[in-house]
């Protein structure tokens, strides 16, 4: 009986998947909607999160000596996740549909340097290969994910490597869509990785 029961509901099921249309393509209303451009993520969530990162883990070297910088008391730990949560969904942020690189007529930083492309051209370029973009947004999120797993096993060695992902991860999508045609050797994001003039 028990048997015949659960065929039957087997039977319902397939029923239902056979004459059920193909899943909707997502809807325009998904809830989802970018306010900002990827020029305001950067500015207000991606930067000032990965420089205060950057700078909880530091070695600065001046005349009077050798500064350390490392998160010790719960609330630095406390502070440094907050910038690491950030930067780990920012890539969600940037990956929302719809989401414009910058104001109409807005400069980028740095557009006066020769080989800078315009928003429209970042634009076009992110449209034209999107898994491109994907992939570049993601390695942002594995750093990210790398530096709360060493926050939060309070490992201040795991947090500084994290760091050093993290600046790959801006370095590698601003060569792509920021500054391509850049000879210059880029200079590190992360100014604490900058070489001692
Ligand atoms: C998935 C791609 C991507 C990643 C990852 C990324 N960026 Fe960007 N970023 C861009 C693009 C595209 C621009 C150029 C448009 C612009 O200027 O906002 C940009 C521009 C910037 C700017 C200049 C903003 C301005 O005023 O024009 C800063 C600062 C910046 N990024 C910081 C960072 C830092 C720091 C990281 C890493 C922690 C990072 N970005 C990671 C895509 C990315």
């Amino acid at each position: 009986m028990w048997k015949s029961m659960a065929a039957a509901v087997a039977l319902l099921a397939g029923a239902a998947a056979a004459t059920s249309k193909p899943a909707a393509p997502p809807s325009a209303d998904d809830g989802l909607e970018a306010v900002a451009t990827i020029q305001d993520i950067m500015e207000n969530v991606v930067d000032p999160s990965a420089d205060a990162l950057w700078a909880s883990v530091s070695s600065t070297t001046t005349a009077s000596g050798t500064e350390n910088r490392q998160p010790r008391t719960e609330e630095e730990w406390k502070a440094v996740r907050r910038y690491a949560i950030s930067l780990a969904e920012a890539p969600n942020l940037l990956l929302t549909p719809g989401r414009r690189v910058a104001e109409a007529g807005g400069k980028l930083e740095d557009a006066h340097v020769k080989g800078i492309l315009g928003p429209e051209d970042i634009a076009r370029e992110i449209a034209a290969d999107r898994p491109a973009f994907v992939e570049r947004a993601r390695a942002l999120r594995v750093a990210a994910k790398k530096a709360l797993a060493a926050i939060d096993a309070r490992n201040v060695a795991g947090l500084f490597e994290a760091g050093t992902a993290l600046d790959d991860a801006c370095e590698s999508c601003h060569v792509k869509y920021w500054y391509p045609n850049d000879t210059r050797p880029p200079p590190p994001a992360n100014p604490n990785l900058a070489p001692l003039k």
